[in-house]
Formats: C-alpha cells, sequence, structure tokens
C-alpha cells in the first residue's frame, strides 16, 4: 500500500444505498491500485457549518487558514487537507446537495478560500477532486431543469468553488435511482415501479463499474 491516500465522503443519511454503494465502489478502484482510502459517513459524525467566528481569517491568529471550530469533525478536515484525494458523494435533495455535505464544505474550504482581491487559495495540498451525484431524476431531467437553467447555480458554484481550492473534479453520477426497498409499500405516483426495477437491475451496476473506474483513474493520478 502506498503512503497516498484518499478520502471518500458519504453525504447520504443511509450508509448502505445508493450514495454509499458509489463510495464503496470508488473505494475498490483505488485500493485496486494499492491506494489507500477511508470512507467517511456524514451521518455519523456531530458537527455543523460554519459559525462565520472568521478565526481562520484573523490576521496573524493561530488558526489562520484552518477551520479550529472544535466538535466532530475539526481533526478530520486537518487530515483531510493533507491527503491526496477527496471525494464528495451526496445525494440530490431538492436539486442541490444535502444539508451536511453543504456544511460539510462550509467547513472543509472557507478557511482555504482567501478574501485577497485574487480570491487565492491556501489549501495546504491541491487535492485530486471528484463529485458523485445521485438522484431520483434521469439524466434528461437533471441536465436540463437543474445544470441548463437557472436552478442550476447552486450545483454549478459547489463544483467550482471545489475546483477553485483544490482542482477540478470529476463527476461521476447515478440517475434515476431506486428509493425504497418495496415501491408497493410507499405512495409514489410519480415514479413507475418496473422502470425503476429494470433500472436499478441494468443501469445501476454500470454506474457502479463508472465509480469503480473513476477510482482507478484518481489513484493512477496521484501514485
Ligand atoms: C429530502 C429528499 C429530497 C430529495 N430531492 C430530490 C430532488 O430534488 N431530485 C432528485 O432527483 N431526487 C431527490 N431525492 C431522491 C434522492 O436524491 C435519491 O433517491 C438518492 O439516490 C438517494 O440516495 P441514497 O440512496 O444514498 O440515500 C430526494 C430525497 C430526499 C430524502
Amino acid at each position: 500500500m502506498s503512503s497516498k491516500k484518499i478520502y471518500i465522503i458519504n453525504g447520504s443519511p443511509r450508509k448502505n444505498w445508493n450514495t454509499g454503494k458509489m463510495c464503496e465502489s470508488f473505494s475498490n478502484g483505488a485500493k485496486s491500485q494499492n491506494i489507500e482510502t477511508e470512507i467517511i459517513n456524514l451521518y455519523d459524525i456531530d458537527f455543523k457549518g460554519c459559525r462565520s467566528c472568521f478565526a481562520c481569517k484573523l490576521k496573524n491568529g493561530k488558526n489562520f487558514g484552518k477551520c479550529s471550530y472544535p466538535d466532530g469533525i475539526t481533526e478530520l478536515l486537518e487530515k483531510i487537507s493533507m491527503s491526496d484525494g477527496l471525494v464528495l458523494a451526496s445525494p440530490i435533495y431538492f436539486g442541490d446537495i444535502t444539508s451536511s455535505m453543504r456544511a460539510f464544505v462550509e467547513r472543509l474550504m472557507f478557511p482555504f478560500f482567501q478574501y485577497d482581491n485574487n480570491g487565492t487559495t491556501i489549501a495546504p495540498k491541491r487535492l485530486k477532486t471528484a463529485i458523485i451525484y445521485t438522484m431520483n431524476v434521469d439524466k434528461d431531467y437533471f441536465f436540463r431543469d437543474y445544470l441548463g437553467s437557472e436552478k442550476s447555480d447552486t450545483l454549478k458554484n459547489f463544483e467550482k468553488f471545489l475546483g477553485y481550492v483544490f482542482n477540478a473534479p470529476d463527476i461521476i453520477y447515478a440517475f434515476d435511482t431506486y428509493q425504497f426497498s418495496d415501491y408497493d409499500k410507499y405512495l409514489c405516483e410519480r415514479f413507475d415501479k418496473i422502470k425503476k426495477q429494470k433500472q436499478r437491475e441494468e443501469q445501476f451496476p454500470k454506474d457502479l463499474e463508472k465509480a469503480f473506474e473513476a477510482g482507478v483513474k484518481m489513484a493512477k493520478e496521484i501514485k
């Protein structure tokens, strides 16, 4: 095993569902290249988003450039910033990343984002990055209504800031995911049970394969 490491952040509350499985597959891809990985389940950690304390921007402050707010994520933020690769995996909630993932990126990235005239990043390492999105809607709907219109701004900004602070992300998608283990039990007229099942059996394995390949790619890049 090399000394290089990739952190994979699962921003879904469901550890072993669609997003979790995509994380696992990415991890297996990276591990196949002898790169260490660690999957972090954000919903296991007691933390909140940025408190706007600005200790990270205080001139000559002892915590300049880092988030020192003491809670369950502080130590991990430091470890991630010294790693080599970062994967942010999130289900789409109301056209955006989940609230936990949002809180996480505020804490991780804001200290590195300088308020100088050039908006310089002071991340100690320019980590390789990837994003995994999983969602209920299909590909056409996503690109038309989430990324092709005014609604798209939040996701585009998320991707832009990640690129700015670390490196432009590779993006892996799983569309049209299954949401329940038994569609008959829930009120869900909008989504066709048979179509979902077909997607789950035929398309999702291909999505997992894409995540695996992305893991291989990132591992090779950081080797
Ligand atoms: C609160 C909530 C909001 C959601 N909003 C959207 C949405 O706006 N668009 C969408 O395509 N899917 C939406 N979904 C569905 C999830 O994104 C999708 O099922 C995802 O794959 C779930 O990931 P998981 O299986 O890892 O939990 C929503 C789910 C929840 C629970």
